[in-house]
């Protein structure tokens, strides 16, 4: 095959690709890379992870805190209230095969606890600060009724002037389930810069 067969041939195959819906990256183009990670307590906030991960086509992470709050919602609420007002870091468990340093845009999602983060979160977010220079990182939580309150903003005062921190997002944790349009969208937006 001489050089112009080859060119022939070679847009045949983008051709066909472009029918099916491929996409070839362009000279010189880089191919992102999206991480999610977040903390759950009941459900909700794991679910709108798997859905967010799964439209961007993130790898996927779980905190954990070292030592599992109670399982019981009321013992839960009081165990986490003075750490949520306290800003304490509670202790989390490595997270294996994390590796900042590969991804692009991390999205880091949360439950609102007593307004603000859940304490495993704000661990997470502290430890990660460095490791997370120059690159993007974007919020989004689940809340039960109260909306956005403290978490964007002290999510961003986390991160000072070494992540770039993308606009966060609240939804609400019992519907989560019939938001899927909601969390793709999200998660397409801010993949394109919006
Ligand atoms: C300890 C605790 C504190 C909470 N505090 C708030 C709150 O201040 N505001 C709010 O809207 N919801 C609050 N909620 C409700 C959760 O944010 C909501 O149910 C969320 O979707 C749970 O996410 P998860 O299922 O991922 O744990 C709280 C729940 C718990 C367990």
């Amino acid at each position: 095959m001489n050089r112009r067969e080859f060119v022939k041939s070679m847009r045949a195959v983008a051709g066909v690709a472009a029918i099916h819906g491929f996409a070839f990256a362009k000279e010189g183009e880089k191919k992102m890379k999206y991480a999610v990670v977040y903390f759950s307590w009941s459900g909700n906030t794991r679910f709108a992870a798997e859905t967010v991960a799964k439209k961007a086509g993130a790898d996927l992470f779980e905190i954990k805190a070292e030592k599992p709050y109670s399982g019981d919602f009321g013992k839960c609420c009081d165990e986490a209230k003075p750490e949520c007002y306290g800003k304490t870091l509670r202790a989390i468990k490595p997270i294996g095969g994390l590796d900042l340093a590969k991804y692009d845009l991390v999205f880091v999602g949360s439950p609102n606890w007593w307004g603000t983060m859940a304490p495993p979160v704000r661990t997470w977010a502290t430890q990660s600060k460095e490791s997370l220079k120059g690159k993007k990182v974007c919020l989004f939580q689940t809340h039960g009724g109260g909306g956005m309150q403290r978490v964007g903003q002290e999510f961003a005062e986390i991160f000072g002037d070494t992540a770039k921190v993308l606009p966060p997002k609240a939804f609400s944790g019992s519907s989560i389930k019939s938001n899927v349009k909601a969390l793709e969208d999200f998660a397409d937006e801010r993949i394109a810069g919006k």
